[in-house]
C-alpha cells in the first residue's frame, strides 16, 4: 500500500522572479547598466518560430554594436513588467494566493551602479526597503538570490566578468552591504543563481565575453567557477557573522540525466553528465572539488588558478541547503549521431516516453522525485525546489478569463511527486514555482513564454498595458496552499 503524501507544516510555498526579468526601472534611482539590459529582443522567424538560439553567448562586438545602435533594438528586461513601480499591486496578489515565501533577486547595479564604488547607492537599498517591508506587512518570507543573471555593465567592460579575480571583493562589498542592511529582516538567502550556467553560458552566468578570454574556452569558464565558488563561500563566511540565524544556501539548474539505453557505453556517459552537473553542488556543499573533476580537467587542459587559501575557505564556509530549479530531465548518448533534439538553451534528446512543452521541454514530473533523492542521498542537506514550472502561451477570452489547465496540470504532477519524495524521507522545506507572475524570459527574451498564475498584459515587442489578470491556476494554487498540498 502507497503511503498518503503528507507536507511538514512548515513547508515553505510560493514563487520565484529575478530583478531582470520583472523590475524594469533599468535607470531609475541611480540605478547602473546591466548585463542583462544588453540582451535584446529577436523577432519571430516568418513561419512564427522563435529564431534566436544563434544569439546566446553575447560578444564584444554584439555589445558594442548595442551600445552603438542603442535606438535600433528593444531591449526586453530594461522594462520587463514594471514591477519596479507595480510590486504593492503584484505582493498583494501574492499574499492572496496565500504565499509563504516569494524568492527574488536584488539588482548588483541598481545598489553599485557600476560595482566599484565605495559606498552603496540607498536610493537603489530603499527600492528593496519596500519590497522587503511589503512582503513582512503580509507574513511573506523574503528569500533573496543575491545574484541572478546579472551583474553591473562595467565590471564585464573593466573585468571581464568572474574571469577576474577581483570580482570576489567587489561582490563581498554589494553583499555584505546587503546583508547589514536587511539582517533582521530577510532570513533566507541564495549566494547565484544556477552557478553551473557559467559552463553552459558565461555571458548569461559571469558576465564573461568569451572572444576576449587570451585561454581556451573550457579553462575560461572553469577559472570563473572557481572565482564564484569562493566568493559564495565568502559572502556566507559575512552573511553568518552578521547575521547568526540566516540560512544562506547555493544553488543549481539540476539536469537529471538518464541514460539513452542499457549499453554501458551510454550508462558512463550519463553518469560522466550528471557529475558535471553535481559538481557545481558539489563544491558548495562538500566544501572540496570532488575526485572525478581532476581527469577531466587534465584532459582539457584546464588548470585551475588557486591560492594557498582557497581550499580552506572552500572547506571552511559551506552552504546551509541546496536549492535547485527544475523543468525537464535529459538523456545521455554516447553516440550522437542520428540524434534528434529539441529546446532552445541546452539541446535536449528526445524521450519517447514523456511530453514536450511549447518550447521543445521534456515534460517529467517522476524526474522531479527522482532528482529530490538523488541529492538528499548524496548531501544529506536540506533541500528547496527554487524554480519549476511550465512557459506556454496563453489565450485571454473575450470574457477576460484565462483558462490554463495545462499549467495546472503540470504544477499538480510535480507536487504530487514532491509528495512522493517527502514520503521516501526526503528534507524538502519549500518549493516556489517559477514566474508566479508572466516575466520575460531569460532565455528567449519573450513575453510569449507564459509562467504566471498572473497574467500581464505586455507582449513580445513591449506593447501592452501591463494589467494583471488571475489565470485559472491562480485559484488553484491558492487552494493548494491553503490545504498544505493536500488539495490537488
Ligand atoms: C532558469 C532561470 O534557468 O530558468 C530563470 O533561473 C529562467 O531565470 C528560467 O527564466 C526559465 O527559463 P526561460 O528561458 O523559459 O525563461
Amino acid at each position: 500500500m502507497t503511503e498518503k503524501m503528507k507536507f511538514p507544516q512548515t513547508f515553505l510555498w510560493g514563487g520565484a522572479t529575478a530583478a531582470n526579468q520583472i523590475e524594469g526601472g533599468y535607470n531609475e534611482n541611480g540605478k547602473g547598466l546591466s548585463t542583462a539590459d544588453m540582451m535584446r529582443y529577436i523577432p519571430l522567424g516568418k513561419d512564427g518560430e522563435w529564431n534566436g538560439s544563434s544569439d546566446f553567448q553575447v560578444t564584444s562586438e554584439k555589445l558594442k554594436d548595442r551600445m552603438e545602435n542603442e535606438e535600433q533594438y528593444y531591449f526586453p528586461h530594461r522594462s520587463a513588467i514594471d514591477f519596479f513601480h507595480h510590486y504593492k499591486e503584484d505582493i498583494a496578489l501574492f499574499a492572496e494566493m496565500g504565499f509563504k515565501v516569494f524568492r527574488f533577486s536584488m539588482s548588483w547595479p541598481r545598489i553599485f551602479p557600476t560595482g566599484e564604488e565605495k559606498e552603496p547607492n540607498l536610493n537603489g537599498l530603499a527600492f528593496y526597503d519596500n519590497v522587503v517591508d511589503e512582503l513582512l506587512k503580509y507574513g511573506i518570507e523574503p528569500l533573496v538570490t543575491l545574484s541572478h543573471y546579472e551583474m553591473p555593465l562595467a565590471l564585464t567592460e573593466r573585468y571581464n566578468g568572474w574571469i577576474s579575480r577581483e570580482v570576489i571583493d567587489l561582490y563581498l562589498r554589494y553583499v555584505t552591504a546587503v546583508f547589514n542592511h536587511f539582517k533582521g529582516r530577510v532570513k533566507y538567502w541564495i549566494t547565484f543563481n544556477e552557478m553551473n550556467m557559467t559552463l553552459l553560458d558565461p555571458y548569461l552566468g559571469a558576465g564573461i565575453l568569451l572572444d576576449r578570454c587570451a585561454e581556451n574556452d573550457k579553462q575560461a569558464k572553469f577559472q570563473a567557477s572557481h572565482h564564484q565558488f569562493l566568493a559564495s563561500a565568502l559572502a556566507i563566511q559575512a552573511g553568518h557573522k552578521i547575521m547568526p540565524d540566516a540560512k544562506i544556501g547555493c544553488m543549481i539548474a539540476r539536469i537529471e540525466t538518464y541514460p539513452a539505453s542499457s549499453k554501458p557505453e551510454d550508462i558512463r556517459q550519463a553518469q560522466f553528465e550528471n557529475q558535471l552537473n553535481l559538481f557545481y553542488s558539489d563544491v558548495p556543499i562538500k566544501g572540496e572539488y570532488p575526485y572525478y573533476m581532476e581527469r577531466y580537467f587534465r584532459e582539457n587542459n584546464i588548470r585551475i588558478e588557486k591560492r594557498p587559501e582557497d581550499d580552506s575557505i572552500l572547506k571552511m564556509n559551506t552552504a546551509d541547503y541546496l536549492s535547485f530549479s527544475y523543468y525537464m530531465s535529459y538523456i545521455a548518448k554516447f553516440d550522437l549521431s542520428d540524434t534528434q533534439s529539441s529546446g532552445n538553451v541546452i539541446a535536449v534528446i528526445k524521450n519517447p516516453y514523456l511530453e514536450i512543452s511549447q518550447w521543445g521541454w521534456p515534460i517529467d514530473p517522476m524526474g522531479l522525485r527522482i532528482t529530490l533523492n538523488t541529492l538528499y542521498d548524496r548531501y544529506r542537506v536540506p533541500l528547496f525546489i527554487a524554480e519549476n514550472g511550465l512557459g506556454a502561451h496563453d489565450i485571454v477570452e473575450p470574457d477576460g478569463s484565462i483558462h490554463d489547465s495545462y499549467r495546472i496540470d503540470y504544477i499538480r504532477k510535480h507536487v504530487e511527486q514532491i509528495g512522493e519524495a517527502i514520503a521516501d524521507g526526503v528534507n524538502v522545506f519549500g518549493y516556489t514555482t517559477w514566474g508566479p507572475i508572466d516575466l520575460v524570459s531569460c532565455g528567449t527574451h519573450q513575453m510569449s513564454k507564459r509562467y504566471g498564475f498572473i497574467y500581464v498584459d505586455k507582449q513580445d515587442d513591449g506593447t501592452g498595458t501591463l494589467e494583471r489578470i488571475k489565470k485559472d491556476s491562480f485559484f488553484w494554487y491558492k487552494k493548494v496552499i491553503k490545504s498544505n498540498g493536500a488539495e490537488l
